[in-house]
């Protein structure tokens, strides 16, 4: 592995290249960046050979407008001028013009495999010529043979599948049926995560920007067990005292569930400190609930060194829930869970007209075989970590740097204008977000207040491209 200091970066970390200066890169580079000086110093994006088909659709000025018209009024868009994405190969996003980026956010770490991975095209191609869709009320082979495959990929006794749509409706599911099968009514979440903005997710949901005015009955939110803002440090157990506490004095002794994500994605890639869920499960269950593994984002092997991001903590969830990964950007989502618990919805129907669906699951199961098969996890693990380390890296040359955390491919920066205050750098997580976009390089943002890069590319993402994103944002914050 590469190892650089503060002052030797430039000069063994990053392979910059006279010719690699892009003619695309110098037009949309901000005049700040722009001296002659730099140009011998512009990072190359690594070489990948396919050219989109040119594109000859509306263009991004009228779609704009279109949006604007017709769409959700709060639906906001990165970047000053929105971009316009068509075309999508691995790692790599093409626009309009024919422009190339490397996509380290992947559809919000949703693109598992890559985009359009030829395989799993292949599966949802073959499926949707067959048969589109029937009804989960008659036998359908892709659903069976996914749910039985995933089922595999589950620790102790958690093989019950329910299909759904999107991570909303898989975690909707998962606190109903735990209050059905505890007959408990509180559920708790955490501070600061982010579980879905149906009625019962919005509320579990701990972060204002995603929650509207509504009534939220029975839902506690306990103290966030952040290593870097938190009272407590990396100290697990004495944040779980919190839910303790909670159950004591705010329920009446008994609840229905607890919910969590390994990692809060949303809410600024923060990793729950060390033997916290080991010690929050142990209450939960003793107080008769159950305990819901949130792994919409940190499943299907992002995190690298493992499948599932509990699996960290050393703990088995009652209920897992699952979406975005699942599909590499298929509307597919799961909750899975014991046959003794799933039993409890067989009282009544639950149908979900798509959940299921055979080319959703057709192409779920090429999105498993695809991790398998090329090693994603493995390369999550090695590339992953690789990066965190070059992140690191530049964290130790720039002040501006607070934080860097997470593994695998589910890495955050976090950007202050004051280390010890940890002064949230908003403005400025913004201008380094909109440069690196100029220079070809997409990644995400999060966070209460927008001051955390969300780092979650493809699984397939390489070491070059790791050096390329490193390169680019260190020669951006550079010139700040
Ligand atoms: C951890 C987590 N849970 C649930 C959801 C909700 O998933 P969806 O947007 O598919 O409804 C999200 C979405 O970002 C998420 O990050």
């Amino acid at each position: 592995m590469l190892k650089i200091s503060a002052n030797r970066t430039s000069s063994l970390l990053f392979r910059f290249n006279r010719r690699s200066f892009t003619k695309l890169a110098h037009e949309s580079s901000p005049a700040a960046l722009r001296g002659d000086d730099d140009q011998e110093f512009l990072p190359q994006m690594p070489p990948f050979d396919y050219t989109p088909p040119p594109y000859d659709g509306p263009s991004a000025a009228e779609l704009l407008e279109k949006r604007q018209r017709h769409l959700n009024p709060c639906m906001s868009y990165f970047y000053r001028n929105p971009l316009f994405l068509v075309d999508g190969k691995m790692q790599y996003l093409f626009d309009e013009k024919g422009r190339r980026y490397l996509d380290a956010f992947g559809g919000i770490a949703t693109v598992s495999c890559g985009h359009c991975h030829p395989e799993i095209l292949e599966a949802i191609f073959n499926q949707t010529k067959k048969l589109q869709h029937t009804t989960a009320l008659y036998l359908n082979r892709a659903s069976a043979e996914f749910a039985e495959a995933l089922a595999s990929k589950c620790p102790g006794d958690l093989n019950v599948v329910f299909f759904t749509n999107s991570g909303t409706e898989a975690n909707e599911l998962a606190l109903m049926i735990s209050r059905l099968y505890t007959g408990f009514h509180d559920i708790i979440s955490v501070r600061n995560g982010y579980h879905g903005n149906a009625g019962v997710t919005m509320s579990a949901t701990g972060q204002c920007n995603y929650k509207y005015n509504v009534i939220q009955s029975g839902i506690h939110h306990a103290l966030n067990p952040d290593p870097y803002r938190g009272i407590f440090g990396s100290d697990g157990p004495k944040y779980a005292k919190d839910v303790d506490e909670i159950i004591t004095y705010g329920t009446c002794g008994r609840v229905a569930g607890f919910i969590a994500e390994a990692i809060q994605g949303v809410g600024g890639i923060y990793e729950l400190a060390p033997g916290y869920l080991q010690a929050v499960y142990n209450s939960v269950r003793k107080a008769g609930g159950l305990c819901i593994a949130d792994e919409v984002q940190s499943g299907f092997a992002r995190t690298g060194s493992h499948f599932w991001g509990f699996e960290a903590q050393g703990v088995v969830p009652d209920i897992i829930t699952m979406a975005k990964g699942i599909g590499n950007g298929l509307p597919l989502g799961a909750v899975v869970t014991t046959s003794e618990i799933a039993k409890v919805l067989t009282c009544h129907g639950y149908l979900n007209t798509f959940g299921g669906n055979p080319v959703s699951t057709a192409g779920g199961l090429a999105v498993l075989k695809v991790i398998e098969n090329e090693k994603l996890q493995q390369n999550a693990l090695k590339t992953g970590t690789y990066l965190k380390n070059q992140l690191l890296a530049l964290k130790e040359k720039h002040q501006i740097i607070g934080d860097v955390r997470g593994r695998g491919f589910l890495l955050g920066v976090e950007l202050v204008t004051d280390r010890e205050l940890k002064t949230p750098a908003t403005r400025e997580t913004l201008y380094v977000m909109e440069q690196m976009k100029d220079m070809g390089v997409l990644i995400g943002k999060g966070g209460l207040n927008g001051n955390i890069f969300r780092i979650s590319p493809p699984l397939c993402f390489t070491r070059e491209d790791a050096d390329f994103l490193v390169s680019t944002m260190d020669h951006i914050i550079s010139k700040m």
